[in-house]
This record gives structure tokens, sequence and C-alpha cells, in this order.
């Protein structure tokens, strides 16, 4: 894809590659229970692996971590090691569209704004495959926060995301899907605003210096400021939902 080396440019300089926080992370394993000492966790999309950290100074998993961007695997290992829990997280270069693990592997399957690559239903149906009977999914994915959002935001996921729903319809996908939804809520817009958008304008201007004249990287880093704008507008109608479910027999 044109452009794709700026978008990891600008991504590889950002803490995290979508909106979240430690504190969300550490809510959403909480509602986990009944865990046996060292959970076998995949973290899907794990990216630099902000959330892959943070699981594993809460579990006491083995960790998994998941990406098909071999520099977000070397940074999350380099805090993995700075922090001393380099032990409990395997690096994985691999495609999530191409995971070959065995069936019933996982006590927890974990991935916080990345599973809309596989399509939801569809990431749904390949991670209950590969959880053990009981396990767990806790999954972030962007939603309506209201029944009716008004037009410019309607016309802008349909363009950007037409899979995006309400939480109710996610829930019911989740109960078809074969999953006890065990709790689910809404991410602060702080994870977004303080973890993810203030990061990245700091690095947009850094960016837009370094590329003066490139009018090709000038454009994606101007989509991506696009971006910004539009969440400070809309942040009332979507956002980010933590699902966290039980695969049920
Ligand atoms: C929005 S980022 C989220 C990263 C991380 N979970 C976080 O919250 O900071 C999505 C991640 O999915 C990864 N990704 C995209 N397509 C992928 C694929 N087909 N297989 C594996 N990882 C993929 C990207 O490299 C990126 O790290």
């Amino acid at each position: 894809m044109e452009g794709t080396e700026y978008m990891y440019e600008l991504f590889e300089a950002l803490p995290r590659c979508g909106p979240g926080d430690n504190e969300s992370t550490r809510r959403a394993f909480n509602t986990i229970t009944k865990l046996p000492k060292q959970p076998f966790i995949l973290d899907i999309g794990c990216g630099p692996g902000v959330q892959t950290v943070e699981l594993a100074k809460v579990s006491n998993g083995k960790i998994l971590a998941l990406d098909n961007h071999q520099p977000f695997l070397d940074k999350l290992m380099k805090t993995a090691g700075d922090e001393g829990l380099a032990d409990n997280i395997i690096p994985k270069n691999m495609s999530m569209l191409a995971m070959d693990f065995d069936e019933n592997t996982f006590d927890i399957i974990w991935s916080e704004g990345a599973l809309y690559f596989m399509g939801f239903k569809n990431g749904l149906k390949r991670c209950r495959q590969l959880l053990k009977n009981g396990g767990y999914l806790a999954v972030t994915e962007i939603v309506y926060l209201v029944p009716d959002p008004p037009a410019p935001v309607i016309q802008y996921f349909e363009r950007e995301y037409p899979d995006i729903t309400d939480v109710n319809d996610k829930i019911g996908l989740i109960r078809d899907e074969g999953f006890k939804l065990i709790s689910d809520f809404t991410l602060p817009e702080s994870s977004w605003i303080d973890s993810y958008y203030l990061p990245m304008e700091k690095e947009l201007s850094h960016l837009n210096e370094k590329y003066q004249g490139n009018e090709a990287a000038l454009a994606i880093f101007d989509e991506m400021r696009h971006e910004i704008d539009f969440y400070k507008k809309y942040s009332d109608f979507f956002g980010y939902e933590f699902f966290i479910m039980q695969k049920i027999n």
C-alpha cells in the first residue's frame, strides 16, 4: 500500500497503536475468575505491547504476543526486558489470518484494537476454536455509543469501518457465536486522548516538518490529523467497548 512506510514511521514512534490504558486492561482482566496458576494467553495484534506487559504483570501468565510487524515485537521485548518480564512473553511474528495453533490451546485470548483486522465475527469464531473450553476472550471493538449517531458519523464509518454497530448488536453476536458475556465497559476518553492522540499530535508536528515537500507523506499525516479532529468533535457518538466473554460448550 502506498505510504505504508510513513504510517509505520508514525506508529513506531508512539507508545501504543490504538486507544487503551493500563487501568482498563487491569479492569478487564479482573473480571476473569477461575484461572490456572500460570494461564497461557494469546495477545492478538499486540503492537508495541503496552497491554502485553501489563497483562504479564497481573496474570502471572505465559503470553504469546502475536503481530505481523517485527519492529513492534522488538519494542515490546525491549520493554519486557527492562521490566524483568521477558521470560513471560514469547514474541510471534505471524499474521492473525494465518494462525496455525492447535484448537483448545489458550486459557485467555486478548486483543485490544486489533481483532477487527479479521472482521469481528470471524475473529470471534477463530478465537473460540483456539480457546480451551471455559476459556476467556477479552477484546476492544469500536462501537456506536448511541442508537442514532449523526449523519457525518454514519457516513464516516460507512467508509472507514462498515462493520460498526452499537453495543447491543455486538453482544448479540457474541452470544450467537457461543460465548457468555462476562462484562463490558466503554474505554474512557482519556484512553483516546492522553494515551494515543496527544503523543500522535506531537509526533505529527515533528514528521510534518521532516517531510516538508513530500506530498505522499504529508497526505498520510493529514489523514491522521483529520481522524483526531473527527474524534474530538464526535466522541459522544462512538468509542471503544471492552468485551470480556467466556467460551461455552
Ligand atoms: C490498532 S493496533 C493495536 C496494537 C495494540 N494492541 C495496542 O492497543 O496498542 C493493531 C495492531 O494489529 C497489527 N496487525 C494488523 N494486521 C495484522 C495481521 N494481519 N496479523 C497480525 N497483526 C496485525 C498491527 O501491526 C498493529 O500492531
